[in-house]
Protein backbone atom coordinates (compact mmCIF):
# COMPACT_ATOMS: atom_id res chain seq x y z
CA UNK A 1 0.00 0.00 0.00
CA UNK A 2 1.32 3.62 -0.78
CA UNK A 3 0.31 5.70 2.65
CA UNK A 4 0.96 9.66 2.34
CA UNK A 5 1.08 11.29 5.84
CA UNK A 6 0.88 14.57 5.71
CA UNK A 7 2.26 16.86 8.92
CA UNK A 8 -0.20 20.40 9.41
CA UNK A 9 3.19 21.74 11.12
CA UNK A 10 6.55 22.04 9.84
CA UNK A 11 8.02 23.08 13.54
CA UNK A 12 11.02 21.31 14.95
CA UNK A 13 10.22 18.72 17.53
CA UNK A 14 6.37 19.00 16.26
CA UNK A 15 4.33 17.00 18.08
CA UNK A 16 2.03 15.82 14.76
CA UNK A 17 5.07 15.10 12.61
CA UNK A 18 6.20 13.15 14.91
CA UNK A 19 2.62 11.42 15.15
CA UNK A 20 2.70 11.33 11.07
CA UNK A 21 6.26 9.59 11.30
CA UNK A 22 4.60 6.84 13.81
CA UNK A 23 2.20 5.77 10.68
CA UNK A 24 5.19 4.87 8.64
CA UNK A 25 6.96 3.14 11.72
CA UNK A 26 4.34 1.53 11.77
CA UNK A 27 3.53 0.20 8.23
CA UNK A 28 7.43 -1.18 7.06
CA UNK A 29 5.92 -3.15 4.70
CA UNK A 30 4.49 -0.28 3.34
CA UNK A 31 5.51 2.80 0.95
CA UNK A 32 4.41 5.68 3.32
CA UNK A 33 5.93 9.33 2.28
CA UNK A 34 5.89 12.07 5.01
CA UNK A 35 5.22 15.61 4.16
CA UNK A 36 5.71 17.83 6.91
CA UNK A 37 7.14 21.18 4.61
CA UNK A 38 4.14 22.16 3.51
CA UNK A 39 4.94 25.78 3.93
CA UNK A 40 7.36 25.17 0.69
CA UNK A 41 3.18 25.68 -0.89
CA UNK A 42 2.70 29.32 -1.78
CA UNK A 43 -0.21 31.12 0.00
CA UNK A 44 -3.11 30.48 -2.17
CA UNK A 45 -4.19 33.32 -4.76
CA UNK A 46 -6.23 32.86 -7.90
CA UNK A 47 -3.79 34.92 -9.59
CA UNK A 48 -0.80 32.93 -8.79
CA UNK A 49 -3.01 29.83 -9.57
CA UNK A 50 -3.74 31.71 -13.34
CA UNK A 51 0.51 32.12 -13.51
CA UNK A 52 1.30 28.59 -13.41
CA UNK A 53 0.90 25.39 -10.85
CA UNK A 54 3.87 26.39 -8.35
CA UNK A 55 6.64 23.44 -8.66
CA UNK A 56 5.49 22.56 -4.50
CA UNK A 57 2.03 22.06 -5.71
CA UNK A 58 2.39 19.70 -8.84
CA UNK A 59 4.92 17.57 -6.27
CA UNK A 60 2.19 17.24 -3.91
CA UNK A 61 -0.65 16.80 -6.40
CA UNK A 62 1.39 13.82 -7.56
CA UNK A 63 2.19 12.35 -4.45
CA UNK A 64 -1.49 12.49 -3.11
CA UNK A 65 -2.73 11.06 -6.69
CA UNK A 66 -0.38 8.25 -6.22
CA UNK A 67 -1.22 7.42 -2.58
CA UNK A 68 -3.98 4.50 -1.82
CA UNK A 69 -4.56 6.79 1.08
CA UNK A 70 -3.90 10.24 2.43
CA UNK A 71 -2.99 10.68 6.48
CA UNK A 72 -3.52 14.08 7.88
CA UNK A 73 -2.18 14.84 10.81
CA UNK A 74 -3.60 18.44 12.16
CA UNK A 75 -2.25 20.60 14.84
CA UNK A 76 -5.24 22.75 15.97
CA UNK A 77 -4.66 26.58 15.87
CA UNK A 78 -7.68 28.51 18.07
CA UNK A 79 -10.03 25.83 17.88
CA UNK A 80 -9.15 25.17 13.90
CA UNK A 81 -7.08 24.10 11.72
CA UNK A 82 -3.75 26.01 11.47
CA UNK A 83 -3.51 28.40 7.98
CA UNK A 84 -0.80 25.79 7.05
CA UNK A 85 -2.83 23.28 6.59
CA UNK A 86 -6.00 25.06 4.88
CA UNK A 87 -3.93 26.58 2.37
CA UNK A 88 -2.71 23.37 1.46
CA UNK A 89 -5.89 21.50 1.52
CA UNK A 90 -7.03 24.38 -0.45
CA UNK A 91 -4.51 24.54 -3.58
CA UNK A 92 -5.46 20.96 -3.34
CA UNK A 93 -9.18 21.50 -3.94
CA UNK A 94 -8.04 23.30 -7.25
CA UNK A 95 -9.39 23.05 -9.35
CA UNK A 96 -12.84 22.86 -8.76
CA UNK A 97 -14.37 19.28 -9.35
CA UNK A 98 -11.26 17.46 -10.60
CA UNK A 99 -9.37 17.83 -7.19
CA UNK A 100 -6.51 15.50 -6.66
CA UNK A 101 -8.91 14.98 -3.29
CA UNK A 102 -11.98 13.95 -4.50
CA UNK A 103 -12.60 10.14 -3.70
CA UNK A 104 -9.38 9.73 -1.91
CA UNK A 105 -9.62 7.94 1.29
CA UNK A 106 -8.26 10.31 3.81
CA UNK A 107 -7.15 9.26 7.78
CA UNK A 108 -7.51 12.45 9.97
CA UNK A 109 -5.35 12.12 13.01
CA UNK A 110 -4.44 14.79 15.55
CA UNK A 111 -2.54 15.75 18.60
CA UNK A 112 -2.04 18.86 21.05
CA UNK A 113 -0.42 19.01 24.37
CA UNK A 114 -4.19 19.69 26.02
CA UNK A 115 -6.33 17.62 27.40
CA UNK A 116 -9.11 17.13 24.23
CA UNK A 117 -6.17 16.68 21.40
CA UNK A 118 -6.83 18.67 18.80
CA UNK A 119 -10.37 16.95 18.08
CA UNK A 120 -11.98 20.70 17.00
CA UNK A 121 -9.00 20.88 14.54
CA UNK A 122 -9.69 17.29 13.28
CA UNK A 123 -13.36 17.76 13.12
CA UNK A 124 -13.06 21.04 10.80
CA UNK A 125 -10.53 19.22 8.79
CA UNK A 126 -12.94 16.44 8.22
CA UNK A 127 -15.73 18.10 7.24
CA UNK A 128 -13.29 20.18 5.22
CA UNK A 129 -11.91 17.52 3.16
CA UNK A 130 -15.99 16.16 2.91
CA UNK A 131 -16.74 19.18 1.50
CA UNK A 132 -13.68 19.10 -1.35
CA UNK A 133 -14.67 15.24 -1.93
CA UNK A 134 -12.10 13.07 -0.52
CA UNK A 135 -13.37 9.87 1.07
CA UNK A 136 -13.27 10.58 4.58
CA UNK A 137 -12.74 7.65 6.85
CA UNK A 138 -15.08 7.06 9.89
CA UNK A 139 -12.62 6.64 12.48
CA UNK A 140 -9.90 8.41 13.50
CA UNK A 141 -6.99 9.15 16.68
CA UNK A 142 -7.03 12.60 18.53
CA UNK A 143 -3.71 12.44 20.84
CA UNK A 144 -4.19 14.42 23.93
CA UNK A 145 -1.15 15.53 26.30
CA UNK A 146 0.88 14.68 23.45
CA UNK A 147 3.79 16.80 24.68
CA UNK A 148 4.17 14.02 27.08
CA UNK A 149 3.18 10.92 25.06
CA UNK A 150 4.81 12.07 21.78
CA UNK A 151 7.19 14.73 22.92
CA UNK A 152 10.10 11.81 23.94
CA UNK A 153 12.45 9.40 21.70
CA UNK A 154 9.96 6.85 23.22
CA UNK A 155 6.46 7.47 22.13
CA UNK A 156 3.19 6.40 24.41
CA UNK A 157 3.20 3.24 24.24
CA UNK A 158 -0.94 3.38 24.74
CA UNK A 159 -0.80 5.40 21.61
CA UNK A 160 1.25 3.15 19.76
CA UNK A 161 -1.18 0.64 20.41
CA UNK A 162 -3.68 2.75 19.66
CA UNK A 163 -2.62 3.98 16.59
CA UNK A 164 -1.42 0.39 15.39
CA UNK A 165 -4.94 -0.87 15.60
CA UNK A 166 -6.67 2.22 13.61
CA UNK A 167 -4.22 1.57 10.55
CA UNK A 168 -5.42 -2.22 10.82
CA UNK A 169 -8.86 -1.34 11.62
CA UNK A 170 -9.31 1.44 9.07
CA UNK A 171 -6.02 0.46 5.99
CA UNK A 172 -6.25 -3.29 6.51
CA UNK A 173 -9.94 -4.66 7.60
CA UNK A 174 -11.76 -2.09 5.48
CA UNK A 175 -11.13 -2.86 1.95
CA UNK A 176 -14.29 -1.99 0.39
CA UNK A 177 -12.98 1.40 1.59
CA UNK A 178 -9.44 1.63 0.22
CA UNK A 179 -8.47 -0.63 -2.80
CA UNK A 180 -5.03 -0.61 -2.64
C1 LIG B 1 -1.40 30.27 17.58
C2 LIG B 1 -1.59 29.04 18.40
C3 LIG B 1 -2.86 28.66 18.77
C4 LIG B 1 -3.07 27.47 19.48
N1 LIG B 1 -4.34 27.10 19.79
C5 LIG B 1 -4.55 25.86 20.30
C6 LIG B 1 -5.88 25.35 20.44
O1 LIG B 1 -6.86 25.99 20.13
N2 LIG B 1 -6.03 24.10 20.92
C7 LIG B 1 -4.97 23.30 21.26
O2 LIG B 1 -5.17 22.17 21.65
N3 LIG B 1 -3.69 23.77 21.16
C8 LIG B 1 -3.46 25.02 20.69
N4 LIG B 1 -2.19 25.49 20.53
C9 LIG B 1 -1.07 24.68 21.00
C10 LIG B 1 -0.64 23.67 19.96
O3 LIG B 1 -1.48 22.53 20.07
C11 LIG B 1 0.81 23.27 20.23
O4 LIG B 1 1.66 24.37 20.01
C12 LIG B 1 1.23 22.09 19.37
O5 LIG B 1 2.47 21.61 19.85
C13 LIG B 1 1.35 22.48 17.90
O6 LIG B 1 1.54 21.34 17.11
P1 LIG B 1 3.01 20.85 16.68
O7 LIG B 1 3.70 20.37 17.92
O8 LIG B 1 2.76 19.73 15.74
O9 LIG B 1 3.73 21.99 16.04
C14 LIG B 1 -1.96 26.67 19.85
C15 LIG B 1 -0.67 27.09 19.47
C16 LIG B 1 -0.49 28.23 18.75
C17 LIG B 1 0.92 28.62 18.32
Amino acid sequence: MNILAISGSTRQGSLNTRLALLVAELRPADVVTVVSDLDRLPFYDADQEAAGTPQALAELRATVTAADVVVVVTPEYNGTVPGLLGNAVDWLSRPPRQSVLRGKPVLVLSASPTPYGGTWAAEHLRSVLTRVGATVLPAGLSVADAHRRLGSAEPDRQVVADLADLLVETLDSAPQAISA
